[in-house]
């Protein structure tokens, strides 16, 4: 039973075995319901919209986008709302009939841009399960095109102005929606990635260098994008538009409660690849907030505010004013986070926010194998960033960076498994600048290898994964782990399966598998409802047919429970 079960160990569940499938699995004791699928109706004038060609572009606005990702529910006077990324596109499915799933008209791209942003949602439990409430006032899609704000030290800098916004404080839209967060005072945090690929130039005669400029390198902008936008929308052209590359790259702030309201680019917390934005509030009110740069060979950030927060005070700022910080991680277990301002870097306040990067070059920082998602413990002052894994060492990133060769933290020489590492602030504050760290597990394969590449101690031939990368404490301080890796099931990855979400006990260390995802999808995306009796878990870029067991597959929501209604965690 549930209870014996818990008596020898914190997980009430038995471990489930890894699966090659196109479906999800859970324990026994468990099941699991899609709640949204792309091309969902979110309001009644998309009923009956049809994804079988790809979908119209009229109404694709209107429906739950492409590839959830990062998500956050909120509880809004006594309504329920879920906020979800939509990261990128998947181009063949998407675009069934192009060449290579690349755009081949301004129809095609504006489809491409209307799938991908967010979206917020009102939802119910019914009798038959979770749904989406059609029509609610609270439905919202947030794509390629909505109206921004910028506001932080970078905006209004030249940097960041355009012939379509001279002012450099308003842009339209967020794409490459990768993790998420969530700030005490009830707003969703939504971090925009791998925006580099989405510009490109179409200027014939001009020469590579000419096309990249010097500030586009360190992040990857290049001559092309991979999926076209350049040519049928000027805005991602950087020939006719140099600077708009500088207006993506941000962590976005949207209120859930306000269908109405403006989503933020909050410039303070830097331009980077971001992953998610993990909040925390320091003892003395300073908000913190930790984020990923997941880039071979780059950094883990942290912010610390100047002013504080007070429940139901002001927040003006509180996302801006502040201090960007980086991690160097030290031989000996300890670390610190290094201020990135004026005197360390020699740069002015707008420029160490939008090359947050060449800032971090500039200081003692310590390259990573790729951080991705960073959870603090509700029951501990800790934190855990996922290093998902690592095939370029000693590349530096974009022809720019640092020494990326093995360290303390990413000790392995070739990093096809990922590990994630756990830090402990001086003092149980997540402000101060000194912590310990430890490495928390180190994925591998022992039944492969007897070396470094076995993984450590906590891993075995019931609970192997590969690439740990979103994560989510529970409100008992359990350590959910979603992968993103490879799942081909054979040499150094034999007995993986497919990606999955597993849970460890940090105490014991102990690490089971809770759910596998069908074939060809990444886990990735994890919140709970009010009451906890429901987790949502995302289903990113399934293969076959799944969910529906016929048509395109569909990347989607599930809503998973006990069945006997019993708390999650
Ligand atoms: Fe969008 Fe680094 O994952
Ligand atoms: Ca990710
Ligand atoms: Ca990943
Ligand atoms: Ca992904």
């Amino acid at each position: 039973s549930a209870r014996a079960a818990q008596d020898t160990s914190r997980f009430a569940f038995t471990p489930i075995a890894a699966q090659t499938d196109n479906t999800v699995h859970v324990p026994e004791g468990y099941s699991w319901k899609v709640l949204a699928r792309w091309g969902d109706p979110l309001f009644s004038d998309a009923d009956g919209y049809d994804i079988t060609d790809g979908g119209p572009v009229d109404r694709s606005d209107r429906v739950f986008g492409e590839n959830t990702d990062g998500m956050e529910t909120f509880d809004f006077n006594g309504h329920t709302l879920i906020a979800i990324n939509h990261e990128y596109p998947n181009r063949k499915i998407n675009l069934p009939a192009a060449q290579e799933g690349k755009p081949a008209n301004a129809n095609d791209v504006k489809k491409f841009q209307n799938i991908q942003g967010v979206t917020v949602m009102e939802i119910t439990e019914t009798p038959e399960g979770w749904a989406v409430i059609k029509d609610s006032p609270f439905n919202r899609r947030i794509h390629h095109n909505t109206p921004m704000k910028i506001v932080g030290p970078a905006a209004g800098h030249d940097l960041l102005k355009t012939e379509a916004d001279p002012t450099g404080t308003t842009s339209l839209g967020t794409m490459n929606n990768c993790g998420a967060g969530k700030t005490p005072w009830g707003t969703y945090l939504t971090c925009e990635e791998n925006f580099n690929g989405y510009f490109g130039s179409t200027d014939e005669t001009a020469s590579y260098d000419q096309k990249v400029a010097d500030g586009f390198k360190r992040y990857g902008v290049k001559a092309e994008s991979w999926n076209g936008y350049e040519g049928f929308d000027p805005r991602f052209d950087t020939s006719k538009a140099p600077n708009e590359p500088h207006r993506a790259g941000w962590i976005v702030e949207i209120d859930p409660a306000d269908p109405e309201s403006t989503p933020v680019k909050h410039t303070g917390l830097g331009r980077l690849k971001h992953e998610n934005a993990e909040v925390a509030i320091a003892p003395d009110g300073r908000v913190v907030v930790y984020m990923g740069d997941d880039e071979r060979g780059e950094y883990l950030y942290r912010f610390v505010s100047n002013g504080t927060y007070q429940p139901g005070g002001p927040t003006e700022g509180l996302l801006n004013d502040g201090t960007l910080y980086v991690a160097r991680f030290n031989d000996d277990q300890t670390g610190q986070w290094l201020a990135l301002t004026p005197e360390s870097t020699g740069m002015e306040p707008a420029d160490i926010a939008i090359f947050t990067r060449l800032a971090a070059s500039k200081v003692d920082a310590t390259t990573m194998d790729r951080p991705e998602w960073v959870a603090t413990s509700p029951v501990a002052v800790e934190a855990y960033c996922c290093l998902t894994n690592n095939k370029n060492r000693g590349v530096k990133p974009n022809g720019g960076g640092d020494d990326t060769s093995a360290n303390p933290v990413n000790p392995r020489e070739t990093n096809h498994y990922g590990q994630i590492v756990r830090w402990r602030p001086a003092g149980d504050d997540h402000a101060a600048d000194g912590f310990d760290w430890d490495l928390y597990v180190m994925a591998g394969n022992p039944t492969v290898h007897s070396d470094a590449y076995a993984g450590s101690a906590n891993v075995n031939e019931g609970n192997l994964f590969n690439s740990p990368d979103g994560m989510a404490i529970d409100s008992t301080g359990l350590v959910w782990i979603q992968t993103d890796g490879d799942d081909g099931n054979e040499g150094d990855f034999l007995g993986n399966g497919n990606n999955q979400m597993l849970v460890g006990d940090p105490v014991t260390g102990e690490i089971v598998r809770f759910l596998t995802g069908p074939s060809g999808s990444e886990v990735t995306g994890l919140t709970w409802s009010d009451d906890l009796r429901t987790m949502f878990v995302g289903i990113q870029h399934p293969g076959g047919t799944w969910p529906d067991g016929e048509g395109l597959p569909r990347s989607s929501i599930i809503a998973v429970k006990r069945d006997d209604n019993g708390i999650l965690g």
